[in-house]
């Protein structure tokens, strides 16, 4: 996150004596990332974020691997799978790697507990509900279409959040970072990149809570989950400067990039991370030329595997398609627009769609809800 940004009170400089009224000290934490060579922020505590009770291993299984799934294309209806549940419940994974986990929740029955995920990078993207993260970096406001993006290790828990909820959950085990080739050599996004530093939205500041009170924390690390009972409540900064913390930016604000024929989907990339990227498909004027042919032409990406989930309107290439689903297509075999679908979009000026591609560099695994919500036909709607 290639922004610098203070908020509350600091030292003059790093790693000095820092003194309260009473003379004792606010303690500073390094949130470093990278064997200390990557983005980093420096916080300044009421409490020493050290101080825990104990610990215990929580049972919960994050999801069940399908074992034996086919290497095919799928289309599965994830609003189909049983909603709700909390802050860890609530998370309904459908794909997997070494690299990623994607998933969705509803968060129906949130309590105090705060979470981290301790292992992975998360970009959850709001279908629906508007909320605030809080987080020891302060208050990120959010609604519909943003991207939260959340480094790993950042504590969290959502306040104010509607009823009706509904997120996209990628978890990353490497960096997720704007994209390398909309950056200059000093990490300011270049004037072509599709969105600028103004789109970002960053924390806002809340006064620090000074509380005794034991607080519980729900630790995710790769697919194992621990709950922690801290000493005091951790949201007890009193200032903190740095480049790492949780930001967010609305999938409206992307600028799309058109062309006089079909461009590729690196135009439509939002985000990095070493094992995938994530692209978004935005309303957007279609191609210019005279005898151009919106709709793609069939393909075949044999490096990745490819996952959108679709969000609102019509989408142009697909039949069948619902708010909520999801299509895989697996970097093995082409894949392309179903019959009808290329002759239907010649001559069209512009389409309304809102969609997350994630493209995964390996391939994905499934679990067991994806064949609890599949489409059985999907694989036979290119026959004509
Ligand atoms: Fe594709």
């Amino acid at each position: 996150m290639p922004i610098y940004h203070s908020l509350g009170t600091l030292p003059k400089k790093k790693h000095i004596t820092f003194e309260k009224e009473d003379g004792s000290l606010y303690r500073e934490e390094l949130f470093s990332t990278l064997g200390f060579a990557g983005i980093y922020s420096t916080l300044y505590h009421i409490h020493m974020p050290t101080e825990v009770h104990g610990v215990k291993p929580l049972a919960h299984v994050p999801f069940e691997p399908w074992e034996d799934a086919p290497k095919a294309p799928f289309h599965f209806f994830t609003f189909k799978a049983q909603a709700g549940g909390d802050i860890v419940t609530a998370r309904k994974t459908f794909l997997y790697n070494s690299d990623i986990t994607l998933s969705t929740a509803s968060f129906t029955e949130l309590d105090d507990a705060f979470y981290r995920n301790g292992r992975a990078d998360e970009v959850l993207f709001v279908h629906k509900g508007n909320g605030e993260l809080h987080s020891e970096y302060g208050v990120l406001p959010f609604r519909k279409g943003d991207y939260l993006v959340v480094p790993r290790g950042v504590m969290y828990r959502f306040e104010n959040l509607d009823a009706d909820n509904r997120f996209f959950i990628t978890e990353s085990y490497g960096p997720v970072e704007t994209p390398r080739r909309y950056r200059n050599p000093f990490g300011q996004l270049l004037e072509d990149a599709p969105f600028s530093e103004r789109d970002m939205h960053l924390p806002q500041w809340r006064d620090p809570i000074d509380s005794k009170e034991p607080a519980r924390l729900i630790v995710k690390s790769n697919n194992r989950y621990h709950e922690y009972t801290l000493d005091h409540h951790p949201f007890d900064v009193v200032g903190w400067d740095g480049y790492l913390y949780p930001w967010s930016f609305n999938i409206e604000d992307f600028q799309p990039i058109v062309g006089q024929i079909h461009l590729p989907p690196p135009i439509h990339q939002v985000f990095q991370t070493p094992g995938a990227v994530i692209c978004n498909f935005v309303p957007r004027l279609f191609d210019f030329h005279p005898k151009a042919v919106p709709a793609p032409y069939a393909h075949q990406n044999i490096d990745s595997d490819e996952v959108l989930y679709y969000v609102e309107g019509d989408f142009m290439s697909r039949k069948g398609i619902e708010e909520g689903s999801i299509t895989l297509h697996p970097g093995d075999v082409p894949h392309g627009p179903q019959p009808g679908k290329t002759e239907a979009s010649v001559g069209v000026k512009d389409c309304y769609e809102y969609a997350v591609m994630v493209d995964t560099f390996k391939p994905l695994e499934l679990t067991t809800l994806v064949r609890e919500t599949m489409d059985e036909d999907y694989i036979r709607s290119w026959l004509s």
